[in-house]
């Protein structure tokens, strides 16, 4: 690959070098251009706009690849615990038994909820969004750890995240909320904090673990998507990690992003309740005229298969199978997708089942509420926020700010009231 990429703008050249990643992924280092030529590149969408260089993820759309620090998500996703990956993406490394070890425990010191935070928790209104309470509740950590440095801020959210998704659960259900178990996995923690009884112990189900640990450690990074992107902005202002976490919360309850795994089961579910066929719902999606769009399909990255799909698809399966249960939705999801894979509309345009796609079907066998699945996103996804802030202060990178090019009115004046329109 050349080292130099030229651009010819008004028969001026400009030169700008090329960066090579580590899996031959090539950028233009083009921060000069503005400088320069006083041109910028327009890019809505960033779908040709590299925000950074990154050491996290590496995604390759075209061939379905994920992995995290060099990991295929696969062997994580069978082999690692959350635990494990939230020392990957922080630290750079799979931890040793003393590093997991002094993780859990910081993670442990940070698992409950103070009166203070519940008291926030309990003045919102109980119908709101649980991704709404979630996000004020994060934001509001802020006011309250007002002094944290970065690192205790990211452990103590880290710590909390799992005792306010379940709190916010619980409290959906009219349930007391319960005290963290140090002694439980991050994800059997979880479970326990969400479903265990008050007066029973911390018995959880060694199948709704494993679900849950896979779950979390499919969701924790996927590089510079939207929230995350979100959260490197916001924290390229210096502001603290509360505001950083609170702002990709918002990101990601976004139904073209994280919202998009209640979409689904809620579309699962009006074809279940319906009288008409898969075949009917994947006209609908092909018709430009019609706003209905399959969701779970599609992905900016993914031009051939999201792995994660794939993984879920087996884990939706297995777990029904070891739950005894019979789920309508997974069958439904099925049909659809061998539908749509079928149909040239869809083949053409590459699109394909995404994460959200078989991941409702999972949480719902876990018998968590629609409007939970994004919260249960957003505990996975954390560390990889986390993760992508950190990365973008280590290298002490400039305030983001993109440029725009105007194409509004040129300079006017005012006009007294009586003489407008
Ligand atoms: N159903 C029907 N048509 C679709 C779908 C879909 N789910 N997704 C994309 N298309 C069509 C578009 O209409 C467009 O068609 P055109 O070229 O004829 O205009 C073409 O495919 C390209 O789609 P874009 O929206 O331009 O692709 P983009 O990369 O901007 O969007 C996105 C990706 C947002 C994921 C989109 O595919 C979508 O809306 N999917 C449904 C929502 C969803 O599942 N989101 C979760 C994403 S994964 C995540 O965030 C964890």
């Amino acid at each position: 690959m050349t080292d130099k990429a030229t651009l010819i703008l008004d028969g001026t050249e400009y030169e700008f070098p090329v960066v090579e990643g580590t899996e031959g992924e090539v950028g233009i280092q083009g921060t000069s251009l503005r400088g320069d030529s006083g041109a910028i590149f327009l890019d809505p969408g960033y779908g040709s706009t590299g925000s950074c260089t990154s050491e996290i993820t590496f995604i390759n759309g075209e061939e379905g690849v994920l992995r995290y620090r060099g990991y295929p998500i696969e062997e994580l996703a069978e082999e690692a615990s959350f635990e494990e990956v939230i020392h990957l993406l922080l630290e750079g490394h799979l931890p040793n038994r003393s590093e997991l070890s002094a993780l859990r425990d910081r993670l442990a010191r940070h698992a409950h909820l103070s009166e203070d935070t519940i008291e926030v928790l309990q003045a919102l209104p109980p119908q709101a969004h649980p991704m709404s309470i979630l996000q004020t509740v994060v934001s509001s950590l802020g006011t309250i750890y007002n002094d944290d440095d970065e690192e205790t801020a990211m452990y103590r959210l880290l710590g909390k995240m799992k005792a306010l998704g379940a709190a916010i659960y619980r409290r959906r259900i009219g349930e007391p909320y319960l005290t963290s178990d140090p002694d439980l996995s991050y994800a059997g923690d979880f479970a326990h904090l969400a479903f265990g009884s008050p007066t029973g112990g911390s018995e959880v189900s060694e199948v709704v673990e494993t679900a849950l640990n896979q779950l979390l450690i499919l969701h924790a990074d996927h590089e510079q998507n939207c929230s995350a992107s979100t959260s490197r902005m916001v924290g390229s202002a210096r502001s603290d990690v509360y505001a950083s976490v609170s702002a990709a919360v918002g990101a990601l309850s976004g139904p073209l992003h994280g919202g998009a795994n209640q979409k689904v089961i809620e579309m699962l579910h009006e074809i279940h309740e319906s009288d008409k066929d898969v075949d009917t719902f994947i006209e609908k999606a092909k018709d430009k005229s019609d706003d209905f769009r399959l969701m779970g399909f599609g992905h900016r990255v993914y031009k051939n298969f999201d792995p994660r799909a794939k993984i879920l698809k087996n884990s939706a399966n297995d777990l029904l199978d070891e739950l005894g249960q019979d789920d309508p939705y997974l069958e439904i999801a099925r049909q659809l997708e061998q539908t749509a894979l079928n149909e040239e509309y869809f083949t053409k345009r590459r699109l394909y089942p995404n994460v959200d796609f078989y991941s409702g079907t999972v949480y719902y066998a876990l018998d968590i509420p629609t409007d939970m699945f994004t919260v249960m996103f957003a505990l996975g996804r954390l560390p990889g926020w986390i993760a992508q802030r950190k990365e973008m202060l280590d290298e002490e990178q400039r305030i983001h700010r993109p440029r725009q090019v105007y194409v509004g009115e040129n300079e006017r004046h005012v006009e007294p009231i009586e003489q407008r329109d």
